[in-house]
């Protein structure tokens, strides 16, 4: 049979290549043809992406599911064999709420599963695999590994409480210092413990460089036998083929119930997100009550008909460049000065005109003025690789970047704040107007009290002077505001400031300038106290 391939879109022809490729080394395809309990997905809801899962009843009575994942299905349906080692390819669709959208989409996945007797051989196996895909879908592409179970172990030897264990994994995960050392201090843990995990997810980049260095910091953060396994990993997969392209850094994590020890994220030049994602998931296994052990990996390929429009490396006008959200106001005058004062000075941007994007092609760096509640949606999705945000934004949208800098400027708190003779009536549900319904919610949440959200865009303080609600929740900084509508502050929920946020996978490719952008940055930030 004659098949012409011009029929087929850049991505379809992509994904033949990786069912070959997958085929090629022994994998056998999987076609998932029937459709879940949806307790099955409820049951282990924290494996998934989003527990938002489409639902309908079937012909029986019984609540069903369109599938959000593969991997779930594909050990339910398969045999506990624990003597021999299963490989198994699979190109299907899963349904899943797209981040930012709120609704659902169908999402092409093509990934592979190895699972039963397996060892180091086959972990190596299927990281080979993963380069392979990446290769075949970019020249330009970077496969970043790390070990989940030494981040844990790294965690855990700061001997803190276990209820502030989620929150250092999340710091760790963001390459948050800033919080790690609050986190410490909030539990009495002395900051120098702290100092081996900081330096753990400080030190990444390309596998060869760092493995000289790793013997002593593994030491130094986790003494156990997990490190003494991943070091002998690393050295033979340095020796091997995907030696040249692996790079390594700690803070490449996925959940810890399901996930463990290598787990790794595949990124392609010029795509904002990871286009591959996989690991070592015994602890899935567990919970699917299996006796063997199992690796795999799937590669978003309905991402990869964008790939087409992508412009080449070299066609890129201003390659290299370090791309800069700056909040458009007072807050992003401030913070342009500590950029230009750190050495990333940018002399038109100070010009009286209405213009949003400027550059210095001297120091290769590229600013552009948006609005502050913007700027972390321009860093996620690779527009900016780093900007310059308020916390309150970062905890409310909660976007997928490092937060690698607490520029403590732009300090004012989130607080609850309400007329002042206002009484809370814990018999009725409390109206609470806010531009922050997310951190409001998990606030009232976590005092366990009933609320009803009413959500605004701006004069919040209004609200309850006009009987809109009870109480607002709003950021203070003078509290001007607040007096000049005979408002007051009822709580302070949290402190809040500038933080510098980077774009994950721009890290990955911009790691030399976006970390001494961060250093230098810190410099004048320490200058200031
Ligand atoms: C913010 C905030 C408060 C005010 C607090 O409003 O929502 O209204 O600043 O500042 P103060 O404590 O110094 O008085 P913003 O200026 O962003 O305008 P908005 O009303 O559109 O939210």
């Amino acid at each position: 049979m004659n098949i012409d391939d011009s029929l087929l879109t850049h991505g379809e022809r992509l994904v033949w290549e990786l069912k070959s490729l997958y085929s090629r080394h022994g994998y056998r395809s999987y076609r998932m043809s029937k459709f879940e309990e949806y307790d099955f997905y409820a049951n282990n809801k924290d494996f998934l992406v989003s527990d938002h899962v489409i639902t309908f009843t079937d012909t029986n009575g019984k609540l069903m599911a369109l599938k959000p994942d593969v991997t779930l299905s594909i050990i339910k349906n398969s045999q506990d064999l624990p003597q021999e080692i299963q490989r198994v390819y699979y190109n299907e669709n899963v349904y899943r709420i797209a981040k930012g959208s709120n609704s659902f989409r169908e999402i092409l996945q093509t990934g592979l599963e190895c699972f039963g007797d397996i060892g180091e051989a086959e972990v190596m196996e299927v990281i080979a695999l993963a380069d392979k895909s990446l290769q075949a879908l970019s020249q330009d592409s970077m496969l970043v590994i790390s070990n989940l179970s030494i981040l844990e172990d790294a965690i855990d030897a700061l001997g803190i409480p276990a209820e502030s264990r989620g929150e250092a994994f999340r710091a760790a995960e963001e390459k948050n210092l800033h919080a790690l050392k609050a986190i410490c201090s909030d539990c009495g843990v002395p900051e120098a413990k702290s100092g081996p995990l900081k330096a753990l997810i400080s030190r990444n980049g390309p596998l060869k460089e760092i493995l000289p260095s790793l013997p002593s910091l593994l030491k130094h953060a986790c003494n156990s036998g997990e490190a003494e396994r991943f070091l002998a990993t690393l050295e033979k997969l340095a020796e091997s083929d995907v030696g040249d392209r692996l790079r390594l850094d700690f803070s490449v994590a996925d959940d810890v119930n399901y996930y463990n020890g290598i787990v790794f994220k595949g990124y392609i030049q010029g795509m904002p997100e990871p286009v591959l994602s996989g690991g070592q998931y015994d602890r899935l296994m567990r919970k699917l009550h299996r006796r063997s052990r199992a690796t795999g990996f799937a590669v978003y390929t309905g991402l990869l008909d964008r790939l087409e429009d992508m412009p080449k490396p070299e066609d890129m006008a201003g390659g290299g460049f370090l791309n800069v959200a700056l909040p458009k106001g007072r807050l992003g005058e401030k913070v342009y000065d500590m950029f230009a004062r750190a050495g990333y000075e940018c002399p038109s941007i100070l010009e009286e005109n209405r213009k949003l994007i400027f550059e210095n092609p001297e120091k290769k760096v590229r600013y552009f003025w948006v609005k502050p509640s913007d700027v972390a949606i321009y860093v996620e999705r690779g527009a900016a690789d780093v900007g310059v945000v308020g916390k309150d934004i970062l905890l409310e949208s909660e976007p997928a970047v490092y937060e690698l800098l607490d520029l403590k400027t732009g300090k004012c708190s989130m607080a609850v704040a309400g007329p002042k003779d206002f009484e809370d009536n814990p018999d009725k549900t409390l109206r609470v107007a806010t531009k922050f319904a997310g951190i409001a919610r998990k606030y009232y949440q976590s005092i366990g009290r009933d609320i009803d959200i009413i959500s605004l865009n701006g004069s919040i303080e209004i609200a309850p002077i006009l009987g809109l609600s009870d109480v607002i929740v709003d950021i203070v900084e003078t509290g001007r505001t607040l007096k000049e509508n005979n408002l007051e502050v009822k709580t302070t929920i949290l402190p809040i400031s500038a933080r510098l946020i980077a774009n994950r996978a721009s890290y990955e490719f911009k790691s030399a300038l976006i970390d001494a952008l961060a250093r230098k940055l810190n410099g004048i930030v320490e200058e200031k106290q």
